[in-house]
This record gives C-alpha cells, structure tokens and sequence, in this order.
C-alpha cells in the first residue's frame, strides 16, 4: 500500500465539523433518518432494494427477482424485469404532463445559450433512434461516440439507449490510438461524432481524428460514422461510410417506440484504466444501473423541481454518464451543460454561469476548484465574490481527494457558508456514489467523504480480507453487491473476476482498489488514494503501464518509468523516468526532446496523458532479478530524502543521475 501513518495521522487529526443547515426538503432530513435506511438494508436486503426499484422507475414489466447471485460475483439485478432507459428519462414525465419543463440549458464556448424541454428532448432523440435504426443498427450492437459535451452527445447517448444498442462513450480528448483501440475491443458497428469542438476559444477537429483511426486498420466492423456539423470548419467525408448527421434527422419521424430491454442488458460500456494493459471496458446495466443513478441524485443532491443542477464533468466521463445524461433526466430535473471550459474568457465563466442561470446545485471536480482559487488569488475580477451565487444550496465535489483547504474556500466563497459540500467517492465500476454525505442531514469534516450510502456496506480489510479496526488503513471493499456495480469487463470475465474480486480476499468483497482509513470517533471513511498503479491526474484516470507504452513506443525511447507525484492543481502529476536508446542530450536538446516526448504521448493517448516531468538516465534502478523499483522512483519524483533500503538496488549510481536530471 502506498498510504504512509504519518498521511493517515494528518488526515484523521482534522477535526472540523460543519452540522447541516439545509432545510430538510430531502427525503434523508436527518441522521436517524439515514441510520434507519442503513438498518432497514441490512434487515431486509432484498425488500430494500426491490423497493428502491420500484421507487424509482418504471417497468414495462415489472421484476420479481431482484439479486440472483447464483453465479457470483456476476450478480444480476431485476434479472426479469423489461424496461427502457430511455422512457424512464424522457416519455414518462412527458405523459405525466411536464413536457414543457426544461430539461437543459445548454451553454456554448462562446456564450450562446440553447434551450430544450423534456417533450422536445424527446422528439429529438427519437429522430436520433430512427436514424440509427435506418442504419440497420439493432439491439445490442455497439455504438460509438466520440461528441463533445452538447445535447447533440446526450441525444445520442439517449437514442442508442431507446433501440437497446450498447454505447461507448470516447472521451473527445481521447486520441485516434484510444479510439481505434475501444472501436476493435467494442466491435463497433457505428462512430457518431462532429465535425469539430469549440474549448477554450479554440476549434479542435474530432472528425479527423475518427479517420484516423480508423485509418490504422481492422475496424471493418464499423459500416458507417454520423457527423454532427457543429462549426463552419467542416471535415472530409469519406463517400459511402460518413454520413452528415441532419439532413437525416430532418427526414426521421420524432416518434419511436422504445425498445424494451430486461433488466441486466448492457446500457454501456465505459473505458477505463487499471494498473495492467490496454483500458478495461466497464459494463453496466439498465435496470439497476438507472435505479442507482436516479437514488443518488435524490440522496446525495436532494434534487428537486425547482433546482437547476450543473454537474461540470465530461459526458466521456462516468460523473457524465451518471450526472449528465441519466440521474438528472431520469428525476425529471433541469441541468445545465457547458461546452468550454472554466477558465475562458476567463476564470470567472463558473461562477458567472451559475449566477445567469441561477444554478442551486453544483458539482465539479477538486482539481478545477483547485485551479480557480489560484486565478482568484491573483486576479479580484475572477473571484467568486463578485457574483451572486445566492442561488446555490449545495455543492459537490468528485473524482479525487479534496484537500481541507480547497474545501474550506469552497465552502466560505463558493457557498457563502450555507451550502453542505457532498464529497462523493465512487469509481467507473460502482455506476454512482457509494460513500457521500447527505445534505440535510450528515455532519461535514473537510476532505472527507463520510459514510457509505445506504445499502453499501463498505469496509476497511487487510491484504488477508479480515476487518482492521478504525484509524488502521487498510484496502476499501464492499462486501455485498448492489445494484448498480460493474457487471463485468466487456470481453473479459477473468479480468473482472480477479481483478475485482480477488482470491486474497477470499473471492466474496468488492474491492475498489483505493487504500482508506476510518476515523476512530466518527467512523467516518477517508479515501487514501490508489493501491495499485493508477494515476489520477486532475480528476482523470491513467494507468502508468498506459504511459509506460506510449513513450517506448517512441523511436528514441528504450525504457522508461512512469510514478506520479503531488502537484498543487492537479492532485498527481506524471513523473516519466526515460531511458534512451542514444546518449542523453544536454541543455536545449534535452528539453527539445522532452517536449517531442510530450507531444508524443499527447498523440498516443490524449494530453491529460502528458508527463510533467522527464527525467533522462543511463538506465532505471533495478533490483538484482531486474525489477524497476518504483518506490524510489516515487521519492526521487518528490524529491524526497530515499529512506527506503537501497541494499537490493544492481546500480546505486543512478538515483543521483535521476535526480538531477528532471526537464
Ligand atoms: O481513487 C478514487 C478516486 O477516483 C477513482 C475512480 O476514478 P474513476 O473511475 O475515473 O471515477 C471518477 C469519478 C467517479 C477512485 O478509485 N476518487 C473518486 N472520487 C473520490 C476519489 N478519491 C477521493 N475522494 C473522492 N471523492
């Protein structure tokens, strides 16, 4: 495990409590409330889950079976049930009579706002089913969308949903390489995408880097892509396969019966990294899947009709999948989704889109909250405080730890004081939060994430499965299934089953692959970070191994390294350590070839991918049976004194050479 005591000491000595001041609209008004849930789930499994079912959503047919774990730990959830994601996000609150609520307001880079209501939502995403159906794409076959974040991409993720056709959501930072890669894993019958993104001020083509992907062979599977025309920049269209996508939704009808789907059929399947080879597609479910994302806004968001919630993440993203295109819609809610990015024209845009659009519940990510602290320090202009934020009632923060600090300032000038931060851990695989405060009733302690939601029985082991007792770190399990889990790895069941439910600890837990301590008074659970060789770099997830290939691809490169490091904005910085297959350069050379390195890795991956830092040695510390001793490379990154017990190492030499060197 990578957590050391005296984290583990600093973190729990953090003794701050900020007692909810929300007004209890929300289903949990208090901890007796949450604590009874919490009994209620372990009393009655089956019937509190069967109930949260039913509670919150409709079925064409309604289940029986609610867990089946007679083939564990591929678990099945409303195993008999029939139903459509689709209808449960749009048709049934436009047949309840709420069609003309609106379900988003969309904000371009450039500040143009576009409205849709729910009856509108759904006429375009019939169109949407239609065109694909025209396409000959059928139940079940793979889709997938490499869209920036729009309602063109939620339309189409919502129309593969109402054929049942299994999306793939590609992140549009995401490389050719990581396109092509999804698109073969998947067997992809169809690319939906546009001609370009606008971020930042910036045009940046997506088209283009759809051919070429495909370019790079063995896609035959894909028979056509849908080319959203989203700027006057255009692309080339391949005759035969690319298809402009609205003069075809101009001829499709805005009615299409929702495909009816049980329960256990794949809605998605999302990409994601682990500590070993290429990106592992996460499956997910309709039935329990939906259930989960539609509770969690309710619990953890106390989401209501009048809320205006904005979750900031990317649809290529989880928290976009979840909190974008599914919770939100399936509650019926009205949300705002943002094209650009937060820091154009200037570090303000967040904060002046909350006040215009008089947002109440907002949630983003540590790194982007760490990021506009920094500007606000040196720029009054962009600093919270000028706006009216009066609208917010609570925050949320996800994807990574919030250090105590950023979550004090987000507290004070983000949410005036009144506003309870949820900090929501959860992962790819849990489908949606699993350990978050509740707003109206959990006590909040600054970089915590507090306690598990009902239903998930989340716990601390050691490496043998056995519970370590609280302010012991140990490895983050969940010891029973819940609905919206990861079903299992597309392609690879083996991969699922080791990887998640490792023999170690005895085959039966969850585990989450994060180190956590519980607080000895509170119980409360603080998140240590990855166990295994997975970086998170601003929110985002990457496997060194990733990076690893990427730079010995380089024809330069012989070897190379890649740990992380703490970095102020992005929570981990990438630390490559490379080995040439020449000698290492000096002054300007080597930083030339750092930044072709860069501009390499950004080619292979995408640029959330980039090292920070790059370090040139003559070779890697190895130990005598030549295993590259990533501990020391951590401290060498850090610049930390090595402690560690350096007798194993084949050439001390090196570290001083790895230490020096850093461009
Ligand atoms: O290490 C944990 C961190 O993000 C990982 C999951 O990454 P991903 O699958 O990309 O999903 C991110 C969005 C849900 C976890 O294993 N993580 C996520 N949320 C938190 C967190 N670490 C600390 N606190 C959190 N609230």
């Amino acid at each position: 495990m990578s957590q050391n005591p005296q984290n583990i000491q600093s973190v729990l000595n953090e003794t701050r409590s900020f007692v909810p001041s929300l007004k209890a609209t929300s289903s949990v008004p208090d901890m007796a409330t949450y604590e009874a849930l919490c009994a209620e789930a372990v009393r009655d499994e089956q019937g509190f889950w069967a109930r949260l079912g039913r509670e919150n959503l409709d079925w064409h047919k309604p289940f029986t079976q609610t867990l089946d774990e007679s083939n564990a730990p591929f678990y099945r959830w409303y195993g008999d049930g029939l139903l459509n994601a689709s209808y449960n996000c749009l048709d049934r609150h436009v047949l309840a009579g709420r069609g003309d609520v609106t379900a988003i307001i969309s904000e371009s880079d450039s500040g143009v706002v576009t409205r849709v209501t729910y009856a509108e939502l759904l006429a375009r995403v019939c169109q949407m089913a239609n065109v694909l159906k025209s396409l000959g794409v059928q139940k079940s076959d793979r889709v997938i969308i490499y869209m920036p974040m729009s309602i063109e991409g939620i339309v189409a993720m919502q129309a593969c949903a109402r054929i049942g056709a299994t999306h793939s959501v590609v992140f549009g930072g995401f490389s050719a390489k990581a396109i092509h890669e999804r698109v073969i894993d998947a067997g992809a019958v169809l690319i939906i995408t546009a001609d370009a993104q606008t971020r930042g001020g910036k045009q940046l083509g997506l088209k283009l880097v759809v051919d070429e992907a495909l370019a790079l062979g063995g896609c035959d599977t894909v028979r056509h892509v849908l080319v959203n025309q989203r700027t006057e920049q255009g692309c080339d269209m391949v005759v035969g396969r690319d298809l402009a996508l609205e003069p075809l939704l101009a001829q499709q009808s805005t009615d299409c019966v929702p495909e009816w789907v049980d329960a256990e059929h794949p809605l998605f399947v999302l990409y994601t990294s682990g500590s070993t080879g290429t990106p592992k597609g996460v499956q997910h479910s309709t039935g329990g899947y939906l259930m989960w994302a539609t509770q969690t806004m309710k619990w953890s968001f106390d989401i209501t009709a009048q809320d205006v919630f904005w979750c900031t993440a990317d649809i290529g993203w989880i928290t976009g999948h979840t909190y974008v295109c599914y919770g939100p819609l399936s509650c019926g809610a009205t949300q705002l989704v943002f094209e650009g990015i937060p820091t154009y024209p200037d570090a303000s845009r967040f904060w002046q889109m909350i006040e215009r659009h008089r947002c109440s519940i907002f949630y983003t990510a540590p790194t982007a909250i760490r990021s506009l602290i920094k500007a606000a320090d040196m720029d009054e202009q962009v600093h919270p405080k000028k706006y009216d934020l009066s609208s917010l009632r609570i925050l949320g923060t996800v994807g990574e730890p919030i250090n105590p600090e950023a979550w004090m300032w987000y507290h004070k000038q983000v949410g005036g004081e009144r506003c309870p931060i949820m900090d929501t851990f959860w992962q790819t695989e849990t489908g949606g939060h699993v350990i978050t405060p509740l707003p109206a009733a959990t006590p909040l302690t600054p970089g915590s994430c507090t306690l598990p939601l009902p239903g998930i029985q989340a716990a601390i082991v050691d490496e043998t499965g056995e519970d370590v007792e609280n302010g012991q770190g140990g490895l983050l399990v969940i010891k029973r299934p819940w609905p919206s889990m990861i079903r299992t790895i597309w392609n690879n069941p083996e991969r699922f089953k080791a990887g998640y439910y490792p023999e170690e600890l005895g085959g039966r837990y969850y585990l989450a692959g994060d180190g956590a301590v519980r607080h000895s008074d509170t119980t409360y659970f603080q998140i240590m970070g990855r166990i295994d060789d997975v970086l998170n770099v601003s929110g985002h997830r990457l496997g060194t191994m990733e990076i690893e290939s990427a730079l010995v691809a380089h024809p330069m490169v012989a070897e190379a390294a890649v740990v992380g490091k703490p970095d102020e904005v992005s929570g981990e910085a990438i630390c490559a350590f490379v080995v040439l297959k020449s000698a290492i350069p000096e002054g300007e050379a080597a930083v030339k070839l750092a930044n072709e390195l860069r501009e390499w890795v950004k080619h292979e991956i995408g640029p959330i991918a980039k090292p920070k830092d790059i370090r040139f040695g003559d070779n890697l510390p190895k130990t005598r049976s030549g295993k590259i001793m990533r501990r020391l490379l951590r401290s060498i990154a850090k610049d930390e004194a090595i402690t560690q017990d350096t007798s194993t190492l084949e050439n001390p030499a090196i570290l001083d050479q790895l230490r020096t060197s850093v461009v």
